[in-house]
């Protein structure tokens, strides 16, 4: 399974760390950047992860800025894609397993590294359950046809 991964310059370290977590989790990981800690712009690297996971070029996008907000609006502009942006791991977990959401993001100047990990863990190694939400989460996707 891929996971596509891009952050700002906010989140250069945080990004590493947490790419070479998801690696030995077992994914394999694509890095769309940016790897400078040079000012940058989050909605290029949003829309970077979120065409990623539209395309299925990956299976999932994680996505990083300061707050996990700028990114995470901008990755959420891309058709298909549905983001939740977590500072804890409950909210991921049902993301997850309710919303069926593709792409997460958090905040590298919010969250610290071993939060950051949990939140991974509990988006990750849950699996969306349908049932009574897939109602719902179609009618998400029928809102980006209106
Ligand atoms: C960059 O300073 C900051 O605005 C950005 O990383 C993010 O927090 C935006 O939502």
């Amino acid at each position: 399974m891929k996971i596509v991964i891009g952050n700002d310059h906010s989140a250069v370290e945080m990004k590493n760390e947490i790419r070479e977590y998801v690696k030995a989790k077992g994914y394999e990981v694509i890095d769309v950047g940016t790897n400078s800690g040079e000012s940058c712009d989050y909605p290029l690297y949003g829309e970077k992860v979120g065409r990623a996971v539209a395309s299925q070029e990956a299976d999932y996008g994680i996505a990083i800025c300061g707050t996990g907000i700028g990114i995470g609006i901008a990755a959420g502009k891309v058709k298909g894609v549905r983001v939740c942006t977590c500072s804890e791991p409950y909210s991921a977990r049902l993301s997850r397993m309710h919303n069926n959401t593709n792409v997460l993001t958090f905040g590298a100047r919010v969250v610290g590294i071993e939060m950051a990990k949990m939140i991974v863990d509990e988006w990750l190694d849950n699996v969306y359950e349908g049932g009574r939400h897939e109602r719902r989460v179609l009618q998400l996707m029928e809102i980006e046809e209106r």
